[in-house]
């Protein structure tokens, strides 16, 4: 599967995706690294790791759609059959959802309906869950609202800071999304509906 990915921080589950690509575990390949922001850290692990990459500056758009335009454009050039969303800070519009036919894959740092949105691990920490975790979903015209392939809890510990827990939550995003990408591309994820369904290999014979 010819894969893009859309990061606009440091990129550390992007690094987890390319090292695992790269290691030959991911039957997929990484075409492409996009941004919003020239100066994301993910351009620089892209580039480190040969990958191309493009920059859609937000503020050089005077209109989402005009940068969803380009990012649409940018996919179809590279043929793109997956996306992942890998902090990526903008949402994407219902329009640029409706027009790609592809799975668009999103992590994000909670236990998925709980705390979408910014702060996660913030907000968890302020509500006084006990647990929290990650949560690998389908994009859909929602905000973290589509259906979810694989959570994975992480306990809540009494002296965790946001930062503490947002660490503990993060070594897991970085295993947690390479598998979901793997089980993705060897046709193991079924959907029907918002029930996502983890198919062993001996059910795909
Ligand atoms: C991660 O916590 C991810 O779950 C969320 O944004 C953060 C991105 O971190 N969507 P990084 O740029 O991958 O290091």
């Amino acid at each position: 599967m010819r894969t893009a990915i859309l990061a606009s921080g440091r990129g550390s589950n992007l690094q987890a995706l390319i090292k695992a690509y790269q290691s030959g575990s991911l039957p997929i390949q990484i075409v492409a690294v996009g941004s919003d922001s020239p100066g994301a850290g993910a351009l620089m692990r892209a580039e480190e790791a040969g990958i191309p990459s493009r920059v859609f500056p937000s503020n050089q758009y005077l209109h989402r759609q005009a940068q969803e335009a380009d990012i649409l454009n940018w996919m179809g050039e590279n043929e793109v059959e997956l996306l992942l969303l890998a902090g990526y800070m903008r949402v994407l519009s219902p329009s640029f959802m409706r027009e790609v036919s592809f799975p668009v894959l999103n992590i994000h740092p909670s236990l998925l309906p709980a705390f979408p949105g910014l702060h996660a691990q913030r907000q968890a920490l302020e509500y006084g869950v006990k647990v929290s975790g990650c949560t690998v979903h389908f994009v859909d015209e929602g905000l973290d609202s589509g259906p979810i392939i694989l959570q994975e809890a992480v306990p809540v510990l009494q002296e965790d800071t946001e930062e503490s827990l947002s660490q503990r939550i993060l070594a897991v995003e970085h295993r947690l999304y390479p598998e979901v990408v793997r089980l993705l591309a060897l046709g193991q994820v079924k959907r029907s509906g918002r029930r996502v369904q983890i198919l062993q290999q001996e059910e795909l014979r």
